[in-house]
């Protein structure tokens, strides 16, 4: 029994020992004839704190599976294509076995190994970034990312290594592999366990700036997050980003578009006091399945009430009978303004109000404004569309940590037919079978501009929901850009 003890012990210790001989020895040969990475590079470091973005690659290479399940997970989070490197000759259980100079040995104990592979990916012209990932074998990466690596120009492209193993480190098996994409921009790569959880994956891709909201240089520097469908307010609480205006609506169409909105997965409604329909969002809401605290609603005050906002907020409150506001904004500038905000500051801290913002504030506005109160509003909601753009007030607004919201996002009643039927947004639409207006509200999500058109027609209501699953290029925003006509389709 001792004996067999001793045995084991001595085989562990052998094994962790060659391991670690192998690792070093590997770690401290470049994989090709090219001089070591500097680690500290500046471009690294500066990538790193920069982030990701672009569409995204997941490459990974899995002799039994581990590898493969994480990398799963990452293409699942990212919402990233999936590319498996598949050996020409599949690795056999014979040529797994480590340390029986096995075929696995020989090609990592040979720096100019290159394992074929069968096949290629498609069009790797279209990735910006891509994951990269493998098991350790003695301390590095398989020889067949090398041939992966070398078979495609990864010029200005970030390449992330990632890796799983027994018990070994990611150690140098990523670096080592930056000698053979030296144009490429590589950030640092990490080892996982084989029990790892895809939250800890999440976890991972967040720290290194990568997560869904990064898919493209459309929406690089945009606030929203469009794997939730999400933006986080100032306030801490989120809220959807696509949602029901419900201005001009009587009460019985009141009810049944909230109603169409909440069946069709929206969950953001906008009224307010001078709509006179509070009370039917209020009753629509209740009598729906869907659970209160899913439910975003933005209601707003009237310069007519700014004399007494506190009644004022309590008769919002009791007109709607939802236990609380989401939302509460000034519904246009006027006298009393700041002391209906600062009432409207009170009754946050009440918990009748999570978050206060304004409407119709622009920057003249807002500089003489902001400095009078407590809260930093959290969103501001204007008049924008294609022919309104607004492109000085929007980012003036988003870099105080404000978020944006458009008011009359089709053109508003009266200019629809006008804006719908504009030939570059209908010649936009038709190219990725959509209608005109989820082109124009997409183009509103990639500027970081939260939309909440107005309707009454159910099939409208649904349609405005459905604007995740295509993307404007960077060409077709700039033709709606240059659309802008300065063109205001009502007076505030
Ligand atoms: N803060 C402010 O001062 C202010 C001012 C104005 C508006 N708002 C808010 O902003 C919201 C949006 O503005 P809005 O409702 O006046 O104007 P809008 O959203 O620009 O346009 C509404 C019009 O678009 C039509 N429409 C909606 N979806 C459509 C689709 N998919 N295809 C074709 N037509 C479609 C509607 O007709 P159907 O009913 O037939 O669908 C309605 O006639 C308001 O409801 C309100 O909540 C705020
Ligand atoms: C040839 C070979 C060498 C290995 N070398 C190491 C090593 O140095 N350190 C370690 O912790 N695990 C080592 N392993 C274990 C694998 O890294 C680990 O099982 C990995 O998660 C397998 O991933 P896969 O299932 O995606 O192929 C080695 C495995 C093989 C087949």
């Amino acid at each position: 029994m001792k004996r067999n003890i001793a045995l084991c012990v001595t085989f562990i210790f052998l094994f962790c020992f060659s391991v670690c001989v192998s690792a070093v020895i590997l770690s401290s040969e470049q994989p090709v004839d090219t001089p070591p990475m500097d680690e500290t590079d500046d471009t690294e470091n500066k990538n790193e704190e920069e982030g990701m973005n672009g569409k995204i690659l997941v490459a990974y290479f899995s002799a039994t599976g581990t590898t493969e399940s994480l990398a799963k997970y990452v293409a699942e989070i990212l919402g990233a294509d999936i590319y498996e490197i598949m050996p020409d000759v599949p690795y056999t259980e014979e040529d797994l076995a480590y340390y029986t100079n096995s075929r696995a040995d020989r090609e990592q104990n040979d720096p100019t190994a290159r394992p074929a592979i069968s096949g290629s990916v498609e069009n790797m012209e279209q990735y910006d970034a891509v994951l990269i990932g493998y098991p350790i074998w003695h301390g590095q990466a398989p020889r067949i990312i090398s041939t992966f690596l070398e078979s495609y120009d990864f010029e200005d492209k970030t390449l992330v290594p990632f890796c799983t193993s027994h018990s070994s480190g990611i150690g140098s098996s990523g670096t080592n592999l930056h000698a053979l994409c030296p144009n490429a921009t590589w950030l640092d790569g990490k080892r996982f366990s084989a029990d790892t959880s895809k939250s800890e994956m999440k976890i991972w891709l967040d720290s290194i700036g990568i997560n869904q909201s990064d898919i493209t240089d459309n929406v690089k520097d945009n606030p929203f997050n469009f794997e939730t469908r999400t933006v986080m307010l100032n306030s801490g609480y989120e809220m959807p980003i696509y949602g029901l205006g419900t201005y001009s609506l009587s009460d019985e169409e009141c009810y049944k578009s909230v109603t169409a909105l909440l069946e069709s997965g929206g969950r953001l409604i906008d009224t307010a006091y001078m709509y006179h329909n509070e009370a039917s969002v209020g009753k629509a809401i209740r009598e729906s399945d869907v659970p209160r605290e899913d439910i975003f609603v933005i209601t707003k005050l009237y310069p007519n009430q700014f004399s007494n906002p506190e009644t004022a907020i309590d008769e919002a409150l009791k007109r709607m009978n939802i236990e609380y506001i989401d939302m509460m904004l000034l519904h246009h500038p006027g006298k009393g303004d700041v002391e209906a905000y600062l009432a409207m500051e009170r009754a946050v801290a009440d918990g009748k109000i999570r978050s206060i913002g304004l409407s119709n504030w622009y920057i003249e506005e807002l500089e003489e404004f902001l400095p009078q109160v407590n809260i930093t509003p959290a969103l501001v909601q204007n008049e924008i569309h294609p022919y309104y753009q607004e492109n000085d007030v929007i980012p003036y607004i988003q870099d105080l940590g404000i978020v944006v919201q458009g008011w009359y996002p089709l053109g508003g009643r009266g200019h629809t037919a006008e804006l719908l039927g504009d030939d570059v947004i209908s010649e936009i639409a038709e190219a990725h079978e959509k209608s005109s207006a989820q082109v124009i509200l997409r183009w509103n999500l990639q500027k970081g501009v939260v939309v909440i058109p107005g309707s009454s027609n159910p099939e409208h209501i649904r349609e405005n929901t459905e604007l995740f699953d295509f993307e404007l290029t960077d060409d077709e925003m700039a033709r709606i850009n240059a659309l802008d006509r300065n063109e205001k389709h009502d007076w505030y």
